[in-house]
Formats: structure tokens, C-alpha cells, sequence
């Protein structure tokens, strides 16, 4: 099972030392897979950290990176960038880059194409707005066909797609679908990438659960058909949080 923590605009220097714990207490642990998405800033220091325990199941992941190689982007941060910086994985399309930084789904197609040119992982996050909620499926299902433009198979085979389904209305707020709303979105996903990819390429895109993922609904949540991980902010922010959570998975 796959584990992404979203810390977001979160955490310090010296927060990353009890979370190296944890990467050194899933070491023996096949069934998790952790990808720790943090703070810019925080990446490369955690990559020293992560490589002096040389676990093979943990990585790191940046929370966007650009639509463009380089250039005049002030303040911006390429895929490049957080590639050297040890970032393997980077989260792209979340709601709330979508809202505070007005992010397309053109623009989200454009930032995987250029993650993947750096091979970086991509986890794609979509979801629906509460008024959106009865529409669900159908406004999942274009964001996914303006995302996924020109995959190339080979890095959908090497398992660089992953799509995390986040309503955004279960976003830090504590609610969350039924496990029957979730599987019917997992469906018309799966659905959709085997009308694009075909049953074989489609086995390699994961698709995970993120919205408000706690210790008390995660043991829920994991019941879900297809689900091959979960997307956790805010509870993946302190050890007496994560840690539950990461024991129950
Ligand atoms: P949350 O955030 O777990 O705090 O709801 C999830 C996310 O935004 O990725």
C-alpha cells in the first residue's frame, strides 16, 4: 500500500529527524510504500537523511513543480530542481493549487509532461467541488482526459502515473465519501484509463484516496476495491498522527 504525505505549506528542519524514525521503522516492511511530500525548502536536507538509512521504501516528492523546463518564472520551481534536490515523486494538480494559483488542467497537463521528461513520478491529483458532488464522475472524468495527453507507455508501464481522487470538499474538514461513493469514482477511472491505455497498461496507474484520512476512518478506507493508497495532509504532519496510521496500512 502506498502511503503520500502532503505536509504542505508545513514543518521545519528539525521535524524531519522523527520522521526519518518512521522510514527507519518501515525499512523491514514490504507492504508500505511511504513518499513523503515536503516543503520545497525541506527536500534536500531529508534526501541526506533518507539516504544515510537506505531504505528502499521510502522516497520523496515535491507538492508541484513547473509547466516549463526553466526560464523567467520568479519564484517558480522546475522539475529539474526538485529532481536534484532528491525529489522522486511530485504531487501536481492539487485542488489548492488549482484555486490559489488558478492551475488548468492545460497547465496540469503541461507540468506532467515536464515532470516526466525528468523522471519524476506524477501523482495527479483531481475531485470534485461540493456543488459538483451528484456530477462527480463526469467532472473527474475530463479533468483526467485534458491531464492525460500524450502519456508515453513506457512510463506508465515504469508505474510513473498515479491518481490520487481528492473531493474537495473532504479536504481538511473532517468529512469524507461512503466507501461505496469512492468505489464508484475508482471505477469510472479505471474505466476511463482502460478506454485510453487498455486493461494491461492500466494495471500499471495506481489510484489512491485523499481527503481528511485520519486513524479512525483509514482502517475503513482501506476496505475499498482498487485502492492502492492513501493521500494524507493533515494527519501526516505529527508522529502521534502518521504513526497509526501508518501501523493500520
Ligand atoms: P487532509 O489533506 O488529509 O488534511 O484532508 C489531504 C490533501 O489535501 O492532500
Amino acid at each position: 500500500m502506498f502511503i503520500v504525505a502532503n505536509w504542505k505549506m508545513n514543518g521545519k528542519f528539525s521535524d524531519i529527524q522523527q520522521f526519518t524514525n518512521i522510514v527507519d521503522y518501515i525499512k523491514e516492511k514490504n507492504t508500505v510504500k511511504l513518499v513523503l511530500c515536503l516543503p520545497t525548502t525541506l527536500l534536500y536536507y531529508a534526501s541526506i537523511k533518507l539516504t544515510q538509512i537506505n531504505n528502499k521504501n521510502s522516497f520523496l516528492g515535491a507538492q508541484d513543480s513547473h509547466w516549463q523546463e526553466s526560464g523567467a518564472y520568479t519564484g517558480d520551481i522546475s522539475a529539474k530542481m526538485v529532481y536534484e534536490c532528491g525529489a522522486r515523486y511530485v504531487i501536481l494538480g492539487h485542488s489548492e493549487r488549482r484555486k490559489y494559483h488558478c492551475e488548468s488542467n492545460a497547465i496540469i497537463a503541461k507540468k506532467v509532461q515536464i515532470a516526466l521528461n525528468e523522471n519524476l513520478k506524477t501523482i495527479i491529483c483531481v475531485g470534485e467541488n461540493l456543488n459538483e458532488k451528484a456530477n462527480a464522475t463526469e467532472i473527474i472524468k475530463s479533468q483526467l482526459k485534458e491531464i492525460l495527453v500524450d502519456i508515453s507507455e513506457n512510463k506508465i508501464k515504469e508505474g510513473y502515473i498515479t491518481i490520487a481522487y481528492e473531493p474537495i470538499w473532504a479536504i481538511g474538514t473532517g468529512k469524507i465519501p461512503l466507501n461505496s461513493e469512492i468505489e464508484k469514482v475508482f471505477k469510472t477511472i479505471k474505466n476511463l484509463l482502460k478506454d485510453m491505455y487498455g486493461t494491461f497498461l492500466t494495471r500499471n496507474i495506481k489510484i489512491i484516496y485523499g481527503g481528511s484520512v485520519n486513524k479512525e476512518n483509514a482502517q475503513e478506507l482501506i476496505n475499498i476495491s482498487d485502492l492502492n493508497g492513501l493521500l494524507i495532509g493533515g494527519a501526516s504532519l505529527k508522529i502521534e498522527t502518521f504513526m497509526p496510521l501508518i501501523n493500520i496500512v
